[in-house]
């Protein structure tokens, strides 16, 4: 990358970035063009925000592409998105392998048409060797319903006997959810000017930095990237600790 504007740390990356990808609709229709015209574009920024994590060696980034209750939106979007959405992770799975880049989906697969389904679970298995970046895709995906899942599968075990109640905690419960194999992320953009989380890994979310950016998604590429990676750096993470107790530790480490 020339001309570096960027005062990043390359030590001090997160591990982990989430992102709603949002305003896809609205950068379409501000063009009077059809929503389905945004989320095409929104691709573009996909690939090269992908591009971009994976050049920086972050290990995990996980994109909200398309969650539970935008299954409510008009019929003629749903099946122009999940289209689109399917088709492009089935072209670029030779470009993922090519990038070393392990393709991983969360959300509720059965809601899928049985085709899509399958096109994605051999789009997984097809990059599941590749040890580099880890992108994990939300799809038909909310945190209620994953939480909810989650309980349902604690409640059986509870009633098979293979796990007592006794011994559910924090540790425990993760290992329930579908980001079971992923760490918490560490910082989770939101595109378009929205100020909320959308059912958006609600739990995973706990001490997660978040950043807001007007930028609406198709416009948004490797420099916003890097500028909230940037802006990240700078925040202090505390955990319920004191700042002084922060700078102590990193005296001492
Ligand atoms: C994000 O863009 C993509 C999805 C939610 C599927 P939107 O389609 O939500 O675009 P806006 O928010 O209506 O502009
Ligand atoms: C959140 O965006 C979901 C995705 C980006 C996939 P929405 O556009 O659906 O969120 P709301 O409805 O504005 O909260
Ligand atoms: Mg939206």
């Amino acid at each position: 990358m020339s001309a570096q504007p960027f005062q990043i740390n390359k030590e001090a990356l997160p591990v982990h970035v989430a992102v709603i990808m949002d305003g896809n609709g609205r950068w379409a229709q501000e063009q009077g063009k059809d929503r389905l015209f945004g989320h095409l574009n929104g691709v573009e920024s996909v690939r090269e925000i992908v591009e971009c994590a994976a050049e920086w060696g972050i290990k995990y980034l996980t994109l909200y592409a398309f969650s539970t209750e935008n299954w409510d939106r008009p019929q003629y979007e749903v099946d122009g998105l999940m289209g689109l959405l399917v088709d492009t992770i089935k072209k670029e799975v030779p470009t993922l392998n090519k990038n070393n880049i392990r393709l991983n989906v969360i959300g509720d697969l059965e809601m899928l048409p049985a085709n899509a389904k399958s096109e994605l679970l051999s789009a997984i298995a097809e990059t599941e060797k590749n040890s580099g970046l880890n992108l994990i895709m939300a799809l038909s995906y909310s945190s209620r319903w994953e939480i909810v899942e989650a309980v349902k599968k604690i409640a059986t075990d509870v009633q098979s006997g293979s796990l007592k109640a006794e011994n559910i905690n924090p540790a425990v419960f993760q290992t329930y959810l579908t980001t079971a194999s992923f760490p918490d992320p560490e910082l989770m953009i939101r595109t378009s000017g929205e100020f909320r989380i959308s059912n958006f890994l609600l739990y995973q979310l706990a001490y997660t930095e978040l950043y807001f950016t007007p930028v609406t998604w198709p416009d948004f590429k490797k420099e916003h990237f890097l500028q909230a990676i940037e802006d990240y750096q700078k925040r202090e993470r505390r955990f319920g600790k004191t700042g002084q107790q922060i700078k102590t530790e990193k005296q001492t480490t």
